[in-house]
């Protein structure tokens, strides 16, 4: 993930108990609550049980993906917005804490040594220091992202954010203009801006996004593109699960799961007159996927799996969509061996996949360099 910021500029201070502005609250009370469905969950875990190793996750995901499973079977998706257990690595919100470890026998170790009143004490000025850090980064990242929002909008003055982005109680959430936002809406903002600036929002009726984490580019997508009919987002289990249930709060989404397709032997993509359909879809749904798309979207997300994934998934692009693509990645991708990977998915790999299809390769500059330290170097616009 790619989101600098800048922790300057913040009177937070651990030892205020001034009445803080409102917009320093949680938004509970403001937004839908967003709903768990184990039955749903369950389904997409015997579906990436049965799929084969190309659609499911690799060994970089591995680790999250367990960690984010036994975080669900803890706490579940209520207050998914503020925990970054849940979120970490591919969306923001909450305080960062330290995960526990998975083993009861270690958790408990360390549960009792937490007990002792010497080690409780230094936890509890651990945990307020630190949280008044959190404060002070979140005010920085909103203020970061109102700057964002009043560049973007001086080129998209029609700009129109569908109601429900901070839903499920976003702790970050600000208001903007009237509407309710998260920081890190404003930085996918930016990225997509800088799409549109290119190429007119009346050329893309419907995208295709493998690895779109909790969804927040859809969003971004729909304030920017009022031509926008179809989205068909691509993620793994469980990241599609906890990305469906925050899209399902979101009025303006028509939004087709994972259960209505599941035993579909082929889903045709039906754009509807007005509004936007989209489909979540577990990778191995992908095959089944017939109709034409315009463009597909990957930010940060082939980097982190194998080569082989991604020829695979460009297969099943190159058969759907027919006008580009826009890709974000590191230069050099990960580094060898991060989290298990075999070998590094690099920038030049992913522009020479594509090209078979999208020979025009182009780097884009704009907001998302200007404003949140992003490089023109890591993105590439390639089209026929
Ligand atoms: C670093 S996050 C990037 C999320 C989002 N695109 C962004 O820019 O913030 C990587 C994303 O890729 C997804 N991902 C990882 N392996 C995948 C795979 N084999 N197929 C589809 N998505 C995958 C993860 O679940 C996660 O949503």
């Amino acid at each position: 993930m790619n989101q600098n910021v800048s922790t300057a500029g913040s009177d937070t201070t651990a030892q205020s108990k001034a009445p803080v502005r409102s917009e320093l609250t949680a938004s509970d009370g403001r937004t839908k609550a967003i709903a768990d469905d184990p039955a749903l969950l369950s389904m997409m875990v015997q579906g990436a049980q049965q799929s084969g190793p190309l659609w499911i996750a690799t060994p970089y995901w591995q680790g999250y993906r367990d960690r984010i499973l036994r975080e669900i079977a803890r706490t579940g998706v209520r207050g998914m917005r503020n925990n970054q257990i849940l979120l970490k690595g591919f969306a923001f919100g909450g305080m960062p804490r330290p995960e526990l470890p998975a083993t009861p026998f270690k958790r408990a170790v360390w549960q009792m040594l937490a007990a002792f009143p010497g080690v409780r004490r230094i936890l509890a000025e651990h945990n307020r220091v630190f949280a008044a850090e959190y404060e002070r980064h979140k005010a920085a990242r909103r203020n970061l992202a109102r700057v964002a929002m009043d560049e973007v909008a001086k080129t998209f003055p029609d700009l129109k954010p569908p109601p429900g982005i901070a839903n499920g109680g976003a702790d970050d959430a600000f208001s903007w203009r009237g509407h309710l936002l998260v920081p890190a809406y404003a930085m996918y903002l930016t990225r997509i801006a800088d799409f549109y600036a290119r190429v007119p929002p009346a050329e893309v009726t419907s995208i295709l996004e493998i690895g779109p984490g909790l969804g927040l580019s859809t969003l971004a997508h729909m304030t920017l593109n009022p031509h926008l009919r179809v989205v068909a987002n691509v993620d793994i289990v469980p990241v599609l699960y906890l990305s469906t249930q925050f899209l399902r709060t979101i009025e303006a989404v028509d939004l087709v799961d994972y259960r209505e397709m599941r035993d579909h032997v082929s889903i045709s993509i039906e754009a509807p007159e007005d509004g936007l359909r989209l489909y979540q879809m577990a990778p191995w749904q992908l095959p089944k996927l017939e109709g034409q798309i315009d463009y597909f979207f990957n930010a940060f997300s082939f980097q982190e799996m194998e080569e082989e994934i991604v020829r695979n998934y460009a297969a099943e692009i190159f058969r759907l969509v027919d006008k580009g693509a826009l890709i974000h990645s590191m230069a050099t991708g990960h580094k060898p061996g991060a989290g298990g990977q075999r070998a590094p998915v690099t920038l030049e790999f992913l522009t020479e996949v594509f090209s078979e299809k999208w020979p025009r390769a182009r780097p884009i500059d704009g907001f998302w360099p200007r404003l949140y330290g992003g490089s023109a170097d890591l993105t590439r616009l390639m089209t026929k």
